[in-house]
């Protein structure tokens, strides 16, 4: 994905109800002004996608499915498909630390849904990150290689242009201890070295790597001013939505608001 906006997501993950959403959605949309730098992604429980497509001003939000099966129709109770939230979201979360590690889903999976989610016009979102274990081992490196080659086999260089890469350290998700800005420029540094070697410079210069785990209101802006991080993925700090805003206002450049 193109690196020219800011990209700042919530993940609600599974909090807020029906009723909750909806006067989420209305207290922020009194607050969030819509910059041409800045793309402001929520993430709600799957149940409430279509009511807020529809409440959303899709200049000022896009919405995104945390999960989604990778067929597109059939006998799969419980399921819901790409094709089913093509139109209604414009982004899915995949691959998620939570995916991986509480639903066991494996690179096959992710990699499956990477796919169904390009074949339906949506933007897959790809998590990667190491568990603390792994960091302590020294393998956060070869755990970001293998889970991007496992999540973008048989992609082409065509539709890799509409993959963003998440840097999720598993051990900063939900624990308050977020990782330090120079370990996540040199995270982000070997995904771009890993998706230079899969798809050429061009490819790996373009991609846009967000970062995600504890990001509060206050340890927004170290990570927004980091060259190589175009954006942010927020959990438990985008719940309330005065939070959610005051991260989304750090993301706004006002040096290259010539474009606007
Ligand atoms: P927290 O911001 O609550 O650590 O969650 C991060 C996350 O998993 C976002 O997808």
């Amino acid at each position: 994905m193109a690196r020219d906006k800011t990209l700042i997501v919530g993940n609600w993950k599974m909090n807020l109800n029906m009723g909750e959403a909806s006067l989420y959605v209305h207290q922020l949309s009194k607050m969030v002004k819509p910059h041409r730098d800045v793309e402001v992604i929520l993430a709600p429980t799957s149940l409430v996608l279509q009511s807020l497509s529809l409440q959303i001003n899709p200049r000022q939000f896009k919405l995104a499915a945390q999960n989604f099966y990778w067929r597109d129709q059939g006998a799969y109770t419980g399921e819901i498909s790409a094709s089913q939230l093509r139109g209604v979201v414009q982004y899915a979360l995949v691959g998620h630390s939570e995916r991986r590690h509480v639903f066991h889903e494996s690179d096959k999976d992710t990699r499956a849904k990477v796919q169904a989610a390009i074949r339906n016009r949506i933007k897959p979102i790809l998590c990667i990150g190491e568990t603390a274990f792994e960091r302590s081992e020294g393998e956060t490196n070869d755990v970001l290689h293998d889970q991007l080659i496992g999540g973008l086999a048989n992609i082409t260089s065509e539709e890799l242009e509409q993959v963003a890469i998440a840097y999720e350290p598993v051990w900063a998700i939900g624990s308050g201890q977020n990782a330090v800005p120079a370990d996540v420029t040199a995270a982000a540094r070997a995904i771009r070295s890993q998706i230079k070697h899969l798809y050429g410079e061009k490819a790996a210069n373009n991609i846009a790597i967000l970062y995600g785990g504890s990001v509060k209101e206050d340890s927004a802006a170290d990570y927004l001013a980091l060259d190589e991080i175009d954006g942010l993925l927020v959990g438990g700090a985008s719940l309330d939505a005065h939070v959610f805003n005051e991260i989304i206002k750090k993301a706004h450049k006002p040096a290259s608001a010539g474009k606007e």
